[in-house]
């Protein structure tokens, strides 16, 4: 925490105001998901198509080139959010037209969601109390059909639970035929809660927001790991490095309850 006095003072306002008070906004992939698990790294939502057999070998190439040249962006730190959301805008359009060509079949995402290796973060007793309190809402750029598949597979797709993502829409054979809607990246976000006032009209009753995000990259790659750092201290106000668990915003949840 860059400043613990601040969310000690921002926590115990939050008490005051009472859980009714507050909701859960989350981020998916690498925040609601793990990162990493016994030092192999976990996929996101895209990689679970990635690594299955949904895809061509050569879709699973150009895809894999895609990643290389624009992960390595979304991290920079180096980089302003103006001079990279037309490359995410790029990524991310690129990558969708690659998956329609491949006809993906609707219903085999859930075999490869069992098949990969895609985690939500440590499941103790208390692991889903984010999930199961305060109206949480999922805001990803991953994909809809695949985010909500892994919540389905981990019990925890309560129906309290609103997703926003980019949903997949397939044809009357059950074949991928587009992407539905606008597209959402990790710089629109914003945008997605805006176009979605009436769900957020419901939670007006809950002003206090526990948001939890790992949107300035990810902070394994030892080289600027430093420099990201002092920009998440910047940005959030408490920061967990190599966390894979939902400890602390579960023990926030269940001390404002
Ligand atoms: P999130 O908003 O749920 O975190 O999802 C965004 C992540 O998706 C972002 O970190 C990059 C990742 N991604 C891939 O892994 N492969 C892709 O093809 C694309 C477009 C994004
Ligand atoms: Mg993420």
């Amino acid at each position: 925490m860059r400043d613990p006095q601040r969310v000690e003072e921002i926590l115990q306002s939050m008490v005051k105001a009472g859980s009714n008070t507050v909701q859960v906004i989350s981020d998916f992939d690498m925040t609601l998901t793990r990162f990493a698990y016994k030092g192999k790294r976990c996929p996101t939502c895209h990689n679970i198509l990635d690594n299955s057999n949904l895809i061509s070998n050569e879709c699973r190439e150009e895809l894999k080139v895609l990643l290389d040249t624009y992960y390595p962006i979304e991290i920079d730190s180096a980089r302003s959010i103006a001079e990279k959301l037309p490359l995410m805008v790029e990524w991310w359009t690129k990558a969708h037209k690659i998956l329609v060509q491949q006809k993906i079949r609707k219903d085999l995402l859930a075999t490869a969601v069992r098949d990969s290796d895609a985690m939500l973060r440590a499941t103790s007793s208390s692991s889903t109390t984010c999930m199961s309190t305060a109206s949480p809402s999922i805001f990803s750029a991953g994909i809809g059909d695949i985010l909500e598949e892994v919540i389905r597979q981990a019990g925890v797709f309560h129906s309290n639970v609103k997703v926003f993502s980019n949903y997949m829409d397939f044809d009357e054979s059950g074949l991928l035929k587009a992407f539905k809607g606008e597209l959402i990246h990790i710089y629109n976000k914003r945008e997605g809660a805006l176009l979605n006032t009436g769900h957020f009209q419901e939670l007006r009753t809950r002003p206090n927001v526990l948001l939890l995000g790992d949107s300035l990259g990810d902070l394994t790659m030892a080289d600027g790991v430093e420099e990201r750092k002092q920009s998440y201290l910047d940005l959030y106000d408490i920061v967990l490095v190599q966390d894979e668990t939902l400890e602390v915003p579960n023990a926030i949840m269940l001390y404002l309850t």
